[in-house]
């Protein structure tokens, strides 16, 4: 346990030097008398809140209750408004400022009077985000999820975010639905504050940030408007100021054992792809050597219990009543490392004590799983020669062993100009490769992995087509789509010596993508290629580019994906 003498932010606050003095006069001009704040611990809470963040509108409220926590546990709560990463409205992703977030995080822990911090999102990209920089910041730390959105609605149906945003826009393509219906769709796909609640991104990941130990035990699945949520973030606030006095660091919790339930929670989520890249980011901030193929090694023997869209038939909220994280888990114990801390101060496995399960249809049982083998692989091949990975929970089956011609697109603009090209050879057994969409090329790696199938096909009724790129899907997305191909074409990886007509192989029991094109041919291919001109010429979009390590890696800066110290602050 620690005295107020020993607090970080001691040394801003409690010394007798002319800086100690200029602090606390400049506390008394924020309007605080020097009892309601010296010798308390000071909790920084890091709010993604913005205006254009929908699944982020409640977060500034939700700060009120953390701060209202961190007063009443006899801390001092100052919140730093941090950058927002909305996923529906930043372009060309905010995968592009996953590391600019994490840096800002880092940075903020570092530079001011912090002793702990709450770290509030959930939005996608906000959630490793602020782990990466929390962790390598090093101070005691928990995360307050957003909380899933409430169900979608329309007629007598139940929306899910993302997935039915394809499925009816596929439907209007295909003419069986017209603008009427596309616009009672829009009022009723998203219709409270959170994040999405199908378990795409957000979802797998703030759940991935509570099986590690990061949250208060049953936080992620709380809907973003349940009074439950209010009640989570002002005991959140409160536990913060415990873990400061408790000294209880985020490295103390984010051990190797933690990542690995990461993981198995993941793949028993049947959750998003998105979480191998942003899991082996936080690993590597860790001092822990995460890769790809630790997913497929564990996919082999996780099945999928959440039956939860898209892979399976519910949301977030039947998840939250059906008993959530902890119901889940609570049935995959002889899986998970249960002896290890949480932010709680308790072990993984007390906190999982008493958890239940209440509608074995939402969490199926280890008897009637949704699949008895989590739905991700790692591809590799001459095409893919460091990873691709595969979703093919959510692919058609006949799919998943094929061999067919490659029609290739340069970008994505190329793409949308000549998907619908009525000269385009694509049939039902086309391979659809799209590069020029990896971490340098796209820039930022883009959810465009689920390329749209030509409108001539769908009307035809093909609803799947192998398509294989160096993008990154959309969690909410569906369908027999090899993404994450590293290395990049960008970079000179082999996406970029596909040429139209080459036969291309999917095997996912064999883990195989493999290009039909002899050695030979492949090397004189590679001895004429150019390497496409750089995409930014100066400001972070430069320092992204030349930092930034491929998919497999984490997509994390080289400079930032390694422990190691830096000074502290000298705040005299
Ligand atoms: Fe924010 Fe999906 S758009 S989580």
């Amino acid at each position: 346990m620690k005295n107020p003498e020993d607090l970080r932010s001691h040394r801003w606050y409690g010394g007798d030097e002319l800086r100690n003095f200029s602090h606390r006069s400049r506390t008394r001009q924020l309007g605080l008398n020097p009892e309601e704040h010296l010798g308390k611990p000071v909790i920084g809470i890091l709010n993604t809140w913005s205006d254009i963040n929908p699944c982020h509108q409640h977060l500034r409220e939700r700060a009120e209750q953390v701060k209202r926590g961190v007063w009443q546990a006899g801390g001092y709560p100052l919140e730093f408004p941090v950058a927002t990463l909305s996923e529906t409205f930043q372009k060309p992703t905010p995968m592009l400022y996953r590391n600019l977030l994490a840096m800002e995080t880092e940075e903020i822990l570092r530079s001011y009077p912090l002793d702990g911090a709450v770290l509030m999102g959930g939005c996608d990209k906000t959630t490793p985000a602020l782990l990466m920089g929390a962790a390598s910041a090093g101070l005691p730390a928990l995360f307050v999820p957003a909380g899933p959105m409430l169900r979608g609605h329309w007629r007598d149906e139940t929306l899910g975010s993302g997935t039915d945003l394809w499925k009816y826009w596929d439907d209007r393509r295909a003419g069986l639905i017209g603008d009427a219906e596309l616009a009672e769709l829009e009022n009723g796909l998203a219709r409270s504050p959170g994040h999405c609640m199908t378990m795409g991104t957000a979802s797998t990941m703030t759940s991935a940030a509570e099986a590690m130990g990061l949250t208060l035990p049953g936080a992620a699945a709380i809907p973003a408007v349940d009074s439950a949520h209010q009640r989570m973030a002002a005991a959140s606030g409160a536990r913060a100021v415990a873990m400061v006095w408790e000294d209880l660091t985020i490295s103390r919790v984010l051990c190797g054992e933690a990542y690995a339930d990461a993981i198995t929670t993941v793949l028993a989520l049947g959750g998003s792809t998105n979480a191998l890249i942003h899991l082996i980011a936080m690993a590597g901030r860790s001092g822990i050597p995460l890769r790809p193929g630790d997913f497929d090694a564990a996919a082999r023997r996780v099945p999928v219990l959440a039956n939860i869209r898209p892979g399976g038939a519910y949301l977030m909220e039947d998840f939250y009543y059906a008993g959530g994280l902890r119901g889940l888990l609570s049935r995959l114990t002889g899986l998970l490392h249960l002896d290890r801390l949480t932010v709680s101060g308790r072990t993984f496995g007390d906190t999982l004590r008493d958890a239940r399960v209440h509608n074995d249809d939402v969490i199926r049982t280890l008897d009637d799983p949704v699949a008895a083998e989590a739905g991700v692989a790692v591809l590799r091949g001459n095409l893919a020669p460091d990873g691709a990975v595969i979703k093919h929970l959510s692919a058609a089956p006949d799919l998943l062993r094929h061999t067919g011609p490659a029609v290739v697109f340069e970008d994505y603009r190329d793409l949308k100009r000549r998907i619908n090209d009525p000269d385009l050879p694509v049939t039902k057994d086309s391979v659809l490769v799209l590069r020029g969409s990896g971490p340098i090329g796209g820039p930022g790696m883009p959810e465009y992995g689920m390329l749209p199938i030509p409108d001539r096909l769908l009307a035809k009724g093909v609803r799947d087509l192998v398509r294989i790129s160096d993008a990154r899907m959309s969690g909410t997305s569906y369908g027999a789509c090899v993404l994450h191909v590293a290395p990049e074409s960008a970079v000179g990886g082999p996406l970029a010596l596909v040429r139209d007509g080459d036969l291309v192989t999917l095997d996912v029991p064999g883990r195989l993508l493999r290009l039909e094109v002899e050695e030979g041919e492949l090397a004189r291919r590679r001895a004429q290629w150019v390497q496409p001109a750089r995409r930014f010429e100066r400001g972070y979009g430069a320092l992204y580019s030349e930092h930034v390590t491929q998919a497999d890696l984490g997509c994390d800066f080289g400079f930032l994906a390694r422990t190691g110290g830096n000074p502290e602050p000298d705040p005299r």
